[in-house]
């Protein structure tokens, strides 16, 4: 098994039958050379105690968010950007709840709340607890704010029922979190290129051709990206929305300004082009304000397509080329033909006819074209636009490494 040496994890323990586990969880952890460091919440410490944690974990043990000893060697902020990765075992229903809330009562909810790192949920409960449409609402709010979570299993229960709400065994954990700090370690590696947004073509200084793209699908894929280790540039036409700081963020607002920050870009591994890039500019934009006349005719001229030009860059064509297809109808043929005409790996194709999905849409939904794959289409159905992101990611990682 690889060695965790110098990687650091957090570990919530919250109140349940199952913080036992955790317990052994610990263990495998520190025998693989994790530093960690552990919260017990208030009802943890009523199943296990700080000295047996500590005693395994080698590791400080916090449970109080006003404690002045804490506050001053490792406040809540800085115990959640200490850490490479949180793990919220066992995961309890209440724990739940108040995390999709954005509730931050105690420790354990507040360094969750602050963290900008992986957060993994190991639930554990009982069957109708997890079964509740309480909790699975609660869950898949968490996912689409990009939680993982890991299990539960279906089984034998402490308080005698049967059914699904086990805690994930410690081992099944701790392959889930290797995993995922060996994969952002070899995606460290990788160079990944986004485009998103819309493109501004001016027609006179204050007026212009652009279209509904928010930018949004494009911002969640880097995002997805910069999250599982890749080193991501994203080039953004026009938007309102922000990234983190260590995502290379290259503002643009024309095609032309588009396709010359990509140009720059390159070499890179990965492309993922989901920019609305305006398909024309105009011919002869006017220097001055153009007057109030009865008609007027606009000149335009095709822009150059970007995604066309690096697919088929002979010396920096990158690894994975991703086009994305914005159909209103035909859309199985149209992305097929995208596909080939614009020498992509993958076309993922979303129809931008509803108001659910698409453009400037909290959702998305998407059918994804493989050029060399036995699988030739996938769908993915509707889902928030960062769970959309995340399904991309994920087939990213698995073709790339
Ligand atoms: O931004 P959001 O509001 O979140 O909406 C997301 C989205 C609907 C804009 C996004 O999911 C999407 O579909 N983006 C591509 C939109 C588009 O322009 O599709 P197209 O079928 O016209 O272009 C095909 C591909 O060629 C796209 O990858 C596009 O980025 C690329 N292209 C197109 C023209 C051009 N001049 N250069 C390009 O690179």
């Amino acid at each position: 098994m690889k060695d965790l040496l110098n990687k650091k994890i957090l570990f919530i323990i919250c109140g349940g039958i199952s913080a036992y586990k955790s317990l052994e969880t610990i263990r495998i952890f520190k025998k693989h050379n994790a530093q960690i460091k552990t919260i017990l919440t208030k009802n943890a410490k009523e199943f296990v105690t700080p000295l047996s944690v500590t005693s395994l974990s080698k590791g400080k043990v916090y449970d109080d968010l006003f404690s002045l000893e804490n506050e001053a060697e490792m406040d809540h902020i800085s115990l959640s950007r200490w850490a490479d990765v949180i793990i919220i075992a066992p995961a309890t229903a209440n724990t739940i709840s108040k995390l999709s809330q954005g509730s931050s009562d105690d420790l354990a909810s507040t360094v969750t709340l602050a963290s900008n790192k992986q957060v993994f949920l190991a639930p554990a409960m009982n069957v109708r607890m997890w079964e509740h449409k309480s909790t699975q609402i609660n869950l898949k709010k968490l996912k689409s704010y990009g939680y993982k979570i890991i299990g539960p299993e279906i089984g034998d229960m402490a308080c005698g029922e049967y059914g699904e709400g086990k805690m994930s065994e410690p081992l099944v954990i701790y392959k889930e979190i290797q995993n995922f700090l060996f994969d952002k370690i070899k995606n460290n590696n990788f160079k990944a290129l986004v485009t998103a947004g819309p493109t501004n073509e001016y027609i006179d200084p204050v007026r212009f051709i652009t279209n509904k793209s928010s930018g949004r699908q494009g911002y969640e894929i880097a995002k997805s990206l910069h999250k599982r280790g890749f080193d991501t540039t994203l080039i953004s036409g026009p938007t309102n929305l922000k990234v983190d700081e260590n995502i290379k963020l290259i503002k643009v607002e024309t095609a032309e300004e588009m396709f010359k920050a990509t140009q720059k870009s390159l070499p890179t591994d990965i492309a993922i082009f989901a920019a609305a890039v305006a398909d024309f500019k105009l011919r002869d934009k006017q220097k001055e304000k153009i007057k109030k006349i009865e008609n007027l005719t606009l000149n335009l001229e095709k822009n150059i397509d970007i995604l066309n030009y690096v697919s088929n860059h002979n010396s920096m064509r990158p690894k994975i080329v991703v086009g994305f297809a914005a159909e209103t109808s035909n859309l199985e043929k149209n992305a097929a033909e995208k596909l080939k005409n614009k020498n992509c790996d993958w076309i993922i194709a979303n129809n931008v006819s509803k108001d659910e999905s698409g453009f400037n849409a909290e959702h998305n939904e998407i059918k994804i074209f493989y050029k060399n794959k036995k699988m030739k289409t996938e769908n993915i159905s509707l889902r928030k636009k960062s769970e959309i992101s995340e399904e991309i990611v994920d087939r990213i990682v698995a073709q790339i490494n």
